[in-house]
């Protein structure tokens, strides 16, 4: 009777999809975090270990000072009981937060300005109680956190703890939730998988906690500040439970390029998809009535410095149509149409005789010589007016029509005027005397918004940026000696669309697993903003290296892209009403990817076979259809054939290969179900 029951409250409950890889998930099973061990003892500390998992206590005498690393990046607001010998007065307890070991220190902790570093929070300890920073003084990213003791005299510590304040719209018990996962053979990328999903869960903050920059445009000297800066985290940047930010530590603010990257990355990892809307509404709020113009960045930053960028405009209205393509949410798109067309209209209006937008504002990702027609900023018009095309399709718009002249205008212009086939790269610009700079940003998104001409011009231009690659990652030469994890993650992506995955799985591997998590002075869980060609943490926009964020959203680009590319499962159209597998192992030897939208569940799993083939078992909703698409080298012949699977296999399709053909083969109008489908070659 009792079993019974329980079935069918088994049956009855919604069916989660489970992570069955849940060993790499990083986020804290509980709120109450403890530091995993100590790194550093300075002075005399009795017992420091007692503070490692709450075990003790640890005695500090005179001035003296313990370094505890939490094992990971970690947010939140401290708390610890203190008793002081019964002889001594004014007592003090410090605590300081580092993202990098890099930057532990006497002084204080890491920096969120572009100058000195970040008070330590003094606690008055003297006689016993207890100690706990206030909501402001949250630390939004550190692995590591320091107890100071500066005082003659003795005072014990005991239950140091971090109440951990990232995913504020999570219950505890739901903080390791997740409805998607990610497996292969490679344990490096299964670390950067979860790496990824976690950097954009510390990015994920209580909206009411948003940095107020209170030192935005009055701090730009190079001076190392001898007295710590004072800091806070209290203002309000969106409504809703949570926000998406750029960072963990800083910004702390929306910005909607770092949400480009991130956003897929949330989809196929915990689909929270409302953190994504309600951060999008944040900056569509602030659009311009007269223009159309949206924001650089959100409040506080567009109050102090209401700055337009060509490009971060237009990831806004790209996060119109990401948010549709992951939700299925129609009237999101509906209720904010006339702000998307109000948005894209602006964009257009820069449109010149040339074919092309003329960019007049420099602010993008802090790349340098954005400016003219410029190759980043017409590839990503172009992309965004192929998407507003789309969007005018699904909601019966007869009216912008000129958006799809615009696009192909910007396609032929931009050939003609910025390819250069003596690097098999485009220059940055047409300006005269002609720039020798090809930059990383605009030829990633030519491949991915398909601003080239033909698959051989993609192959040649993702050659040709491998080419350039250094020992710590892809070099971004329009930021200076920059290696940018945001500019590379849309890399990655050119990689796979231009059918070469093994470059892909090269990048993600020395770039974000042997520098990005395994080199000592990063936090072995989430991922860096930016670093030098050279493996220095100097990001060249930032006159400060301690301000570099350790945890930004935009760096989370393999996260989707091997769910997508490497597992091959993607959602073409709203929540997946169709979808497309398309695996491209590129040397993996398998990869097996899940994931939610509101229709259901969605899974592959790729195993490459002994000849040369391909095998992958997947399962899409009931009611959804698409399509199996299958690269492999054009000189052979072949089939790929579509088999039911569970019970008796049924063939279901087959498409012969020619040899010398296209090189990919493709079966369509698949209906939802489970099947198994193989790339055969002769
Ligand atoms: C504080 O420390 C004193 C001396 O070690 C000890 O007797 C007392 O019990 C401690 N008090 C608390 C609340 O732990
Ligand atoms: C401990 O001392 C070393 C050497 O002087 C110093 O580099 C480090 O910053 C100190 N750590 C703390 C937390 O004070
Ligand atoms: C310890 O630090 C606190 C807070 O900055 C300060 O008020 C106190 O004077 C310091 N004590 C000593 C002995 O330096
Ligand atoms: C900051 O310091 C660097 C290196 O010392 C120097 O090249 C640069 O000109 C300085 N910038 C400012 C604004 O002082
Ligand atoms: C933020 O906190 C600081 C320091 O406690 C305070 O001065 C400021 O008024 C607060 N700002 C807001 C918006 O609450
Ligand atoms: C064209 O590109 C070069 C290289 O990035 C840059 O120095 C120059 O400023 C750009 N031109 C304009 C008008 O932005
Ligand atoms: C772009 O517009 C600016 C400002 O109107 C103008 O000075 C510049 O010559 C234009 N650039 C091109 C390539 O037409
Ligand atoms: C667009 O038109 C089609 C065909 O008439 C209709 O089924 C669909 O509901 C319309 N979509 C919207 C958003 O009005
Ligand atoms: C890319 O553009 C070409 C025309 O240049 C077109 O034939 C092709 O279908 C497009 N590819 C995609 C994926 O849209
Ligand atoms: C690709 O590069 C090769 C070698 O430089 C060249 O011969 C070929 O014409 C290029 N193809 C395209 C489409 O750019
Ligand atoms: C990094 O984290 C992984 C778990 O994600 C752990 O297995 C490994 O030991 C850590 N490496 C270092 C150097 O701490
Ligand atoms: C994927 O297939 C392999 C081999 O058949 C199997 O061991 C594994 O459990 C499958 N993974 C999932 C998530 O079903």
């Amino acid at each position: 009777m009792y079993l019974h029951s329980m079935l069918i409250a088994l049956l009855l409950a919604p069916r989660i999809l489970a992570d069955p890889y849940a060993q790499y998930i990083l986020t804290p099973a509980s709120r109450t975090v403890y530091p995993a061990s100590v790194y550093n003892v300075n002075g005399t500390v009795e017992n420091a270990v007692g503070l490692v998992g709450a075990r003790g206590s640890a005695s500090f005498r005179g001035p003296s000072a313990v370094t505890y690393d939490f094992g990971k990046n970690i947010a939140g607001i401290v708390s610890f009981d203190f008793n002081a010998s019964a002889s001594a007065s004014d007592q003090f307890i410090g605590i300081s937060f580092t993202e990098s070991s890099l930057w532990i220190n006497a002084e204080g902790c890491d920096a969120m300005a572009d100058a000195g570093i970040d008070a330590p929070l003094w606690f008055p300890a003297t006689g016993q109680g207890r100690a706990q920073a206030s909501k402001e003084h949250q630390r939004g990213g550190f692995r590591y956190l320091n107890v100071y003791h500066n005082a003659s005299g003795e005072t014990s510590v005991s239950n140091l703890s971090i109440h951990f304040t990232a995913l504020p719209q999570k219950t505890e018990a739901d903080l390791q939730e997740y409805t998607g996962y990610f497996h292969t053979n490679d344990e490096q990328l299964n670390r950067v998988w979860y790496a990824g999903a976690y950097t954009n869960e510390l990015c994920t903050i209580d909206p009411t906690a948003g940095n107020s920059l209170i030192y935005l445009g009055t701090i730009t000297s190079n001076d190392t500040e001898t007295t710590p800066l004072p800091w806070y985290l209290n203002y309000t940047i969106a409504t809703g439970k949570s926000v998406l930010v750029d960072g963990a530590k800083r910004d702390r603010l929306v910005w909607p390029g770092d949400m480009s990257i991130a956003t897929p990355s949330i989809f196929v990892s915990t689909n929270e998809l409302s953190t994504i809307r309600d951060s999008l509404d944040s900056l569509l709020r602030l659009q311009n009535s007269s223009t159309g113009a949206l924001p650089y960045a959100g409040v506080p930053f567009s109050e102090v410095l209401p700055i337009f960028s060509f490009t971060y405009h237009l990831y806004s209205l790209i996060g119109i149509y990401d948010y549709y393509l992951y939700s299925g949410n129609l009237s999101y798109v509906s209720s904010n149409w006339e702000k998307f067309k109000f948005g894209l209209n602006y964009s257009t209006s820069f449109i010149d005789a040339s074919g092309m937008a003329n960019v007049t504002t420099s602010a993008d990702w802090l790349r340098f010589g954005m400016g003219g027609h410029n190759i980043e900023a017409n590839a990503i018009l172009f992309y965004t007016l192929n998407l507003g095309t789309t969007l005018a399709g699904v909601l019966n718009d007869t009216t912008v029509g000129a958006w799809s002249k615009y696009a192909t205008e910007i396609k032929t212009a931009a050939n003609a005027r910025l390819w250069d086939p003596s690097a098999n790269l485009y220059r940055d610009n047409d300006t005269r005397p002609l720039t020798q700079l090809h930059p990383q940003d605009g030829n990633a998104w030519a491949v991915l918004s398909n601003l080239t001409t033909s698959p051989a011009q993609n192959v040649n231009i993702t050659t040709a940026l491998a080419s350039r690659w250094g020992k710590y990652g892809a070099p971004a030469p329009e930021a200076g000696t920059t290696v940018s994890p945001f500019i590379s993650s849309f890399e990655i992506q050119a990689h796979y669309i231009a059918g070469q995955p093994s470059n892909a799985i090269r990048l993600m591997k020395f770039m974000w697993g042997n520098f990005m998590l395994d080199d000592p002075r990063m936090t072995n869980s989430t991922f860096i903003e930016g670093y030098s060609t050279n493996g220095d943490l100097h990001y060249a926009p930032y006159l400060n290296d301690p301000r570099i964020s350790h945890a930004h959203g935009w760096a989370t680009g393999p996260t989707s892209a091997l769910t997508f590319y490497a597992a091959g499962l993607q959602v073409t159209s709203e929540a997946g009403k169709t979808w497309k597998i398309a695996p491209q192992l590129g040397g993996l030897k398998f990869a097996e990817a899940g994931f939610q939208t509101s229709l259901g569940n969605f899974s592959s799993n790729v195993t490459a076979m002994d000849d040369g083939g391909v095998s992958v078992m997947f399962e899409t909703p009931v009611g959804t259809s698409g399509s199996v698409v299958f690269q492999h080298e054009a000189t052979q012949g072949g089939q790929a054939i579509v088999t039911t699977a569970g019970g008796q296999p049924r063939l279901v399709k087959r498409t012969l290969i020619q040899r010398g053909g296209p090189g990919f083969a493709a079966v369509h109008d698949l209906p939802g179900g489970k099947y198994e489908a193989k790339l055969l070659l002769a």
